[in-house]
C-alpha cells in the first residue's frame, strides 16, 4: 500500500494543481463563448424586427414600438431593448431599459469598445444593431441581454470540470496502483530468481524481467563477497592508515578480535617520587605494534615487568591504555624472578638473541633456562585461551621469546589463526644447528598459520633450516611448510613505523629542537651535531660507531672541535653479564676518545646512558645534522625509519649499516659496513659535507618510502593474508583438500 501511495499521492497532487490552474481559463472561455452567442442573438433580433420597426419608425408609432419591444423582452434572456434615432436624440425602449445607457452615450458600446455593462442586477450584454431603410441609416437598435446566466453556467462548467478531473484522477490512480503492484511483484520475483542464480547460472530459466539483467552481475558479486567475506583488494592501491586497518578488520575479518602476545609490554608502570607513572620501553616491536593496537583495539598480552604494574590492573590483571585515552587493554602475565631469569634473561637473551644475531657473541644454552622458557610459553598460552572470546581468534605472536607459543595455542584452539612475527634475523642452518632444542623450537613456530620475517634472506634461512632439521615438506614455489599435517606460510613483511608518528602534531620546530638539544649538551652553534639512539646492546655497533668518530678525527682533523656525536643509550637486559661488560666497554671507549681529542669544553662524543621517552628521541632526531645507525646485525632497525620520519624539513643525513633490514629499503642512506671503520669515517665526512640539495633529494625519497610502506601496511598485509587463509579454510577444510578419484567398479 505504501508503495502505491508513493505513486498516487503525487498524481493526485498534480491533478489538483491542474484543476486549480484551469479555473480562470474555464471562466474566460465560457465568457467568450457566451458573448459571441449573444452577439448572434442580438443580430437575429435586429434582423427579425427590422421590417416592422422601419414601418413603425416611419409612422412615428412610438407606443407600438414599445409594445413590440416589450414582446421581444419577454424572452428570458433579453433584458431590455431600445431604439435611438439617426441623430441619437430620441429614445424609445422597454421600461426597464438601463438608465445609464443613453442615446448620447452609445459610442462606448460600438464594436471594439466595451460591450459588457455591470449593473446592480449583474452583468449585461449591450449590442448595437444599425437599422436602415433604403440604404439610409434610420437609427440604432440597442439589445441588452441579461448575462447572469453566464455566471451560473460558468459555475456549472467549473463543477463539471472539477468532477471530471476527480474522476480522471481516480481512474489513473487505480490503473497506476494496479500496474505498480504487478510490476513490484515482478521485480521481487526477478530479484529472488537472481539471488537463486536463475537467469545467470541457468540461462534456460532466464528471469522474466530484462530490466534486472544489468543488476545481476553486481548483485551476484555482492552476494559472493558477503558469503565468503572476500573483497578483492590491491594492497598497493590502498592508502594505509588506522582507518584502513579498521576497515579490513570489519570487512575482511568480520570484526574479529585481535590478540597480540609479546614479552615486552607497551606501557610499563613505575613509581617515581611516590607517584605511579608510565614509561614506554625502547623496543622496535613496541614502536611498531602500539599504533596497530590503537587502531584495532583488542587485547595485548605481555609480561607485567614494571615495578608498579600490579598496582594499576583490575582483578583480571588488565589495564586500559594509552593511559590518557584507553583504546585497547594490556593483559599482564606475572612471572617469578626465577622464571624471568630462565626464560627472558637466560634462554631468550643469552641463547636465542646471540644465536640469531651475527655479533660474534657466543650463545649460552642451559637446560634449566630451556625448562623455564617452555613453562613460561605455556603460561602465555593459557592467558591467550583465557582472553580469547571465540574458538578461532586471530593471535599475533611476537618474537623469539614466544617461539613455542604458536603450537601451544594451536593445541588448545585448533581453529585460531596464528600469525607469528620474528622481529630479529634468522640465522643460516649451520649456525642454528648448535641449538640443542632446535626441533622443539621449530615445531613450536610451525604451529603458526603465517610466519613472518623482515627480509627474504631470513625467510630463506628459515625454510632452509626447516628443510634440514625436520621431516617437513617445504614448497619453495609458495614458501609453505607442511609439518604435522598443517601448513605454515612463511612470508616477508618488512616492518615499519606509523606515518606520521603520533608525536608529530606536538613536535617543536626544527630550530627549537636544535636550540634545546644544543643547550642540554652545551654544544655551540658552529659545531655540527650527529646522533645515535639505541638500546645498550652489543648488536647495535656502538663501539664501531665511536671508533668511526675517532677515525674521522684522525683522518679529517678539521672536525676536531667542530663535530660532536651524541649517543643516547637506553639501558637494557642489564642483569646479563655480557650486557654489563658491553656497557663498560662503551663507556671506556667514549672516555678514551674524548680524552684523546678534548679541546676545552668541547668533546667529540657525548654519551648519555638513560632511557628517553619518544618525544625526547624525536627532539634529538630533529636537532641532528646526521644520524648514525651502525648495527652489526639487525632485523629491521626502526631507529633509521624514525629519523627519516622526524625530518619533515628534508634535511639531515642517515648513515646506515648494510646489515640492517632497513638498508634494503633505504638505499638513499649512506650505506656502510660497520666493521669497516675507515669506510664509516669516510661516510661521516661525506655526511658532514653533503650539500643541502643532495640531503633533500635523499631524504625526500626515504620519506616517500616510509610513508608508503608504513606500519599499517605491514599489519594490513598480514591481516589480509590471514583473512584469505581463513576463507580458504572455510571452503577446503570441512570437505578435505584432497580429491579422491572415483572408481569405475563403484567401490
Ligand atoms: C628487540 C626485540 C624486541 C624487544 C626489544 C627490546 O627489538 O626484537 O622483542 O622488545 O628488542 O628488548 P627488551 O629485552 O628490552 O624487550
Amino acid at each position: 500500500m505504501r508503495l502505491s501511495l508513493r505513486f498516487v499521492l503525487p498524481l493526485l497532487l498534480a491533478i489538483g494543481l491542474v484543476a486549480y490552474a484551469v479555473q480562470p481559463l474555464v471562466d474566460q472561455l465560457t465568457l467568450k463563448w457566451f458573448v459571441r452567442d449573444l452577439d448572434i442573438r442580438a443580430q437575429l433580433i435586429a434582423n427579425t424586427v427590422q421590417e416592422p420597426l422601419v414601418d413603425l419608425v416611419h409612422a412615428n408609432a412610438r407606443s407600438k414600438i414599445t409594445t413590440l419591444f416589450n414582446r421581444i423582452a419577454e424572452d428570458e434572456r433579453v433584458y431590455a431593448i431600445g431604439f435611438c434615432d439617426a441623430q441619437r436624440r430620441q429614445f424609445t425602449g422597454t421600461r426597464n431599459f438601463p438608465a445609464d445607457i443613453g442615446c448620447d452615450s452609445l459610442d462606448r458600446f460600438e464594436k471594439g469598445g466595451g460591450r459588457l455593462l455591470a449593473s446592480a442586477k449583474g452583468p449585461l450584454h449591450v449590442a448595437l444593431e444599425p437599422v436602415r431603410a433604403d440604404g439610409a441609416a434610420l437609427g440604432t437598435l440597442v439589445v441588452v441581454h441579461d448575462m447572469s446566466f453566464v455566471t451560473r453556467r460558468s459555475e456549472e462548467t467549473k463543477r463539471y470540470v472539477f468532477w471530471f478531473l476527480v474522476g480522471l484522477g481516480a481512474l489513473v490512480s487505480l490503473i497506476t496502483v494496479v500496474v505498480a503492484q504487478l510490476s513490484w511483484r515482478g521485480w521481487v520475483q526477478g530479484m529472488k530468481a537472481l539471488l537463486r542464480g536463475e537467469g545467470l547460472l541457468r540461462p534456460a530459466a532466464r528471469i522474466a524481467m530484462p530490466e534486472l539483467q544489468p543488476l545481476a552481475r553486481d548483485l551476484r558479486t555482492l552476494m559472493r563477497e558477503l558469503e565468503t567475506g572476500y573483497r578483492p583488494r590491491d594492497e598497493s592501491q590502498i592508502t594505509w592508515t588506522p582507518e584502513t586497518l579498521r576497515a579490513i578488520l570489519r570487512a575482511d575479518l568480520r570484526g574479529e578480535e585481535i590478540l597480540v602476545v609479546s614479552n615486552r609490554e607497551p606501557y610499563i608502570h613505575v613509581r617515581r617520587n611516590g607517584r605511579v607513572e608510565v614509561q614506554r620501553p625502547a623496543s622496535g616491536l613496541v614502536t611498531a605494534l602500539e599504533p596497530i593496537m590503537r587502531a584495532c583495539s583488542g587485547t595485548w598480552i605481555a609480561h607485567g615487568s614494571g615495578p608498579a604494574d600490579r598496582d594499576v590492573v583490575d582483578r583480571h590483571d588488565r589495564v586500559g591504555v594509552p593511559p590518557e585515552n584507553p583504546r585497547y587493554r594490556i593483559r599482564r602475565v606475572w612471572l617469578t624472578a626465577e622464571e624471568e631469569a630462565g626464560y627472558y634473561y637466560g634462554f631468550a637473551n643469552e641463547g636465542l638473541w646471540p644465536l640469531c644475531h651475527i655479533a660474534h657473541v657466543r650463545p649460552t644454552f642451559r637446560a634449566d633456562d630451556w625448562a623455564k622458557y617452555v613453562a613460561v610459553n605455556r603460561r602465555f598460552a593459557k592467558a591467550v585461551v583465557a582472553e580469547s572470546r571465540s574458538s578461532n581468534p586471530i593471535v599475533l605472536v611476537q618474537d623469539y621469546h614466544l617461539a613455542l607459543l604458536p603450537k601451544l595455542i594451536r593445541d588448545e584452539l585448533p581453529d585460531a589463526t596464528v600469525i607469528t612475527f620474528w622481529h630479529i634475523p634468522w640465522p643460516n642452518p649451520e649456525a642454528f644447528a648448535i641449538l640443542p632444542w632446535r626441533e622443539e623450537l621449530l615445531a613450536g613456530l610451525l604451529g603458526s598459520s603465517i610466519l613472518g620475517f623482515h627480509t627474504r634472506f631470513h625467510v630463506n634461512n628459515f625454510v632452509d633450516t626447516v628443510d634440514r632439521e625436520l621431516e617437513a615438506r617445504v614448497d619453495r614455489e609458495t614458501f609453505t611448510v607442511s609439518y604435522g599435517g598443517r601448513n605454515t606460510a612463511v612470508k616477508r613483511y618488512p616492518i615499519s613505523i606509523e606515518w606520521p608518528p603520533a608525536e608529530a602534531a606536538h613536535w617543536p620546530s626544527i630550530a627549537d629542537c636544535r636550540a634545546a638539544v644544543r643547550a642540554r649538551y652545551a654544544i655551540p652553534d658552529d659545531v655540527v651535531l650527529g646522533v645515535g639512539v639505541d638500546r645498550m646492546d652489543y648488536t647495535k655497533g656502538i663501539l664501531e660507531r665511536f671508533r668511526a668518530v675517532e677515525r674521522l678525527m684522525e683522518l679529517e682533523p678539521q672536525w676536531i672541535g667542530r663535530f660532536t656525536f651524541v649517543q643516547v643509550c637506553a639501558p637494557t637486559r642489564s642483569r646479563i653479564e655480557e650486557y654489563q661488560a658491553f656497557e663498560t666497554r662503551v663507556r671506556t671507549l667514549a672516555e678514551q676518545i674524548n680524552v684523546r681529542f678534548q679541546r676545552g669544553p668541547w668533546s667529540p662524543i657525548v654519551l648519555r646512558v638513560e632511557h628517553a621517552e619518544p618525544p625526547e628521541v624525536y627532539q634529538h632526531f630533529r636537532a641532528a645534522d646526521l644520524c648514525f645507525v651502525s648495527s652489526l646485525h639487525d632485523g629491521m632497525n626502526l631507529v633509521a625509519k624514525e629519523f627519516v620520519a622526524a625530518r619533515d624539513d628534508e634535511r639531515g643525513v642517515l648513515i646506515l649499516s648494510q646489515f640492517t633490514g632497513a638498508a634494503r629499503e633505504l638505499p638513499e642512506a649512506l650505506v656502510v659496513n660497520p666493521y669497516d671503520i675507515d669506510q664509516c669515517a669516510a661516510a661521516l665526512h661525506l655526511a658532514l659535507t653533503m650539500p643541502d640539495v643532495e640531503q633533500r633529494d635523499r631524504m625526500y625519497l626515504m620519506r616517500a618510502l616510509v610513508r608508503e610502506f608504513n606500519v599499517y601496511r605491514w599489519a594490513g598485509r598480514m591481516l589480509l593474508d590471514a583473512a584469505t587463509m581463513r576463507r580458504r579454510g572455510r571452503i577446503t577444510e570441512p570437505a578435505g583438500a584432497t580429491v579422491v578419484p572415483l572408481r569405475r567398479d563403484g567401490h
